[in-house]
C-alpha cells in the first residue's frame, strides 16, 4: 500500500523521527495502522508521474514499479531524493485524519533536486541566495528597466556565456554565424541558404552565398546541386572541427551548471523553457520539416 503525503515533517533529532498524517477515508488506513513499519520517499523532480500514481485511490500502485525491499518487508521506489525507512513508533487521532509518528532506522538519499507540491502544482526548489546588486543603479526604481530589466538579464547571461565560447571559435577563425550554421548542420545536413534564413531568423543570423563560399574555402562545408538551389554538407573536418567545438561549448556548460549547483540548474533550464514558450510568436520548429 502506499499513498502520496505532502503530510511529511520531521519531529525528532535523537532519536530521529518523522511524522505524516493519512486520511481516515483512505482505503489504505487499515495498512498503516496495522504495520509495524512504513517508509517514506522524498519524490526527485522528475516524479510527478509517481506522485499522481499514489494519489489516485484503489488500483495497485506498485504495478510495473521496479522495487526493493526495506526494514520489516515494506517496499522501496528507486530514483528518489531521499528514503526514509520507519519504525511507527506512535500513532495519534488528528481530527478527520491519523498522525503516524514513525522512528527513522535507515535511510538513504541522491543529489536528484526534490519535486515540490506549492500552491497546488508541481514545482522545483531553487536556492534563494543574496544576489549582489551588479551595480549601484540596480537598487534604484529606475533599474526596473536597464539591470533589472529582463530582456537585458537575458540577453547579458547570453552574451557573457557566448564570450567564453568565443575563445574557441577564434582558434579555427570562425565567426559566430558561421559556426551556427556549422552547428545546425551537425544536428541535419542538406539545408539550403533560404532555408537557414527562413527557420532561424529569430537568431538575427544572416546567411549569405559569401559566408557558405567562405566555409567551402575552408574546407569545412560543401555544397550539392544545380546553383541557386544548393543544398549544405558538412566535410569530414567540417563536422570534426564543429564536434570539438561543441564539446567545448558542453563542458563551459557543465562548469556553469555545476557552480550554480544542480538544484538551481533545474529551476534556471525549467524557467528558460517556459520563458520560451510564453514568448513564442509561432516560430517553425527549427528541427522539424
Ligand atoms: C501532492 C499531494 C499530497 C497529498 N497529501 C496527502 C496527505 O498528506 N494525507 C492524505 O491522507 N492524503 C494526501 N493526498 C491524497 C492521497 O494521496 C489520495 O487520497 C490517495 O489516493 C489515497 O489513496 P488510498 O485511498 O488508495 O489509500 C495527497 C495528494 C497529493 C496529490
Amino acid at each position: 500500500m502506499g499513498v502520496t503525503a505532502n503530510s511529511f515533517n520531521s519531529v525528532s533529532l535523537d532519536p530521529p523521527m518523522v511524522l505524516w498524517s493519512l486520511a481516515r477515508s483512505s482505503r489504505s488506513l487499515a495498512a498503516f495502522t496495522h504495520s509495524q513499519h512504513f517508509s517514506v520517499h522524498i519524490l526527485a523532480q522528475d516524479q510527478d508521474a509517481l506522485s499522481n500514481q499514489f494519489a489516485r485511490s484503489g488500483a495497485d500502485k506498485f504495478a510495473g514499479l521496479t522495487l526493493e525491499c526495506g526494514a520489516g518487508g515494506v517496499p522501496l521506489l528507486t530514483g528518489c531524493a531521499a528514503r526514509l525507512q520507519c519504525r511507527t513508533a506512535f500513532q495519534y487521532e488528528g481530527g478527520d485524519h491519523i498522525i503516524f509518528v514513525g522512528e527513522v532506522v535507515a535511510m538513504d538519499r541522491s543529489d536528484a533536486p526534490p519535486l515540490v507540491f506549492q500552491a497546488g502544482r508541481y514545482a522545483v526548489a531553487t536556492a534563494k541566495t543574496a544576489v549582489q546588486a551588479f551595480s549601484a543603479e540596480a537598487q534604484d526604481d529606475d533599474a526596473s528597466f536597464s539591470e533589472n530589466f529582463t530582456g537585458y538579464l537575458l540577453a547579458r547571461a547570453h552574451f557573457q556565456f557566448y564570450s567564453q565560447l568565443r575563445t574557441h571559435l577564434q582558434q579555427h577563425a570562425l565567426s559566430d554565424t558561421e559556426y551556427f550554421v556549422l552547428s545546425v548542420l551537425l544536428v541535419r545536413e542538406g539545408r539550403s541558404i533560404g532555408n537557414f534564413n527562413e527557420r532561424f531568423s529569430y537568431t538575427g543570423h544572416q546567411v549569405t552565398m559569401q559566408l557558405i563560399a567562405r566555409l567551402e574555402v575552408k574546407g569545412l562545408l560543401r555544397t550539392v546541386g544545380p546553383a541557386g538551389q544548393q543544398l549544405c554538407h558538412l566535410t569530414e573536418q567540417g563536422r570534426a572541427v564543429t564536434l570539438r567545438i561543441i564539446a567545448a561549448a558542453k563542458a563551459l556548460e557543465a562548469d556553469m551548471l555545476a557552480r550554480l549547483g544542480e538544484w538551481d540548474a533545474v529551476a534556471l533550464k525549467n524557467l528558460l523553457k517556459q520563458f520560451i514558450l510564453h514568448t513564442d510568436p509561432g516560430l517553425a520548429h527549427p528541427w522539424s520539416e
